[in-house]
């Protein structure tokens, strides 16, 4: 009875959507107005085209990013970026989580960084300043070489550490069964 009630509630929410023009896809304007930018998922669907080199993510890090997260992303005084060790264990401190420890995929640091930093000035920096960014990011953590090329086709394909976390425990059949999040 309850489910019935329920699927005539829906429907009805379905024909009261359409008569009211409600889910009318966005237009361009109106997303730029909103400054909306697209989420990018875990196998790279999103990912702007350009291209990131460590080096000069170096330096856009210094200037932006070093004064909040330490001159080699150690942290201070906000989150620290680069990590050790790989990946973390049950006597990991939370305040020890970064990018090379704890972080499953590589492509949502290029979602992370585009929407939310730097803190204060989220969206001020351009698709190629991010990929700019996520390259030094990756090569700081040990997981990449210093002349990776970071882009649309070699950001999915980087297995980062802390993947196998995800993994479901085989005992508990949990995923993260001893992780207390910070
Ligand atoms: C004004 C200080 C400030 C600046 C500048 C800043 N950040 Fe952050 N950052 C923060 C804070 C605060 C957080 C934690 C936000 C939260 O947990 O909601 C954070 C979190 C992060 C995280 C996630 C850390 C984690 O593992 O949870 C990343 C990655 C990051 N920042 C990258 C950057 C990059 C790259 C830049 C430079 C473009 C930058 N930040 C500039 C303050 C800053």
């Amino acid at each position: 009875m309850v489910k019935r009630v329920l699927i005539l509630l829906s429907l009805l929410g379905l024909a009261l959507g359409a008569r009211y023009g409600l889910g009318t896809p966005i237009s361009e304007d109106l997303a730029l107005q909103y400054d909306l930018r697209p989420a990018v998922l875990p196998d790279g669907r999103g990912l702007p085209p350009g291209e990131g080199k460590v080096e000069e993510g170096g330096r856009i890090y210094a200037e932006k990013c070093a004064s909040c997260h330490g001159a080699s992303g150690e942290g201070y005084p906000f989150n620290r970026l680069v990590a050790e060790p790989f990946p973390i264990t049950p006597d990991t401190e939370p305040v020890e989580y970064a990018i090379g420890n704890y972080w499953p995929y590589a492509t949502t640091l290029y979602d992370y960084i585009r929407r939310a930093m730097p803190f204060g000035a989220e969206g001020s920096l351009t698709n190629e300043e991010v990929y700019h960014l996520v390259a030094y990011l990756l090569y700081m953590n040990g997981i990449t070489d210093a002349d990776t090329p970071i882009n649309q086709t070699t950001l999915p394909k980087i297995r980062m550490p802390a993947r196998e976390l995800l993994d479901l425990d085989p005992e508990t059949k949990r995923r993260f069964p001893w992780l207390t999040l910070p």
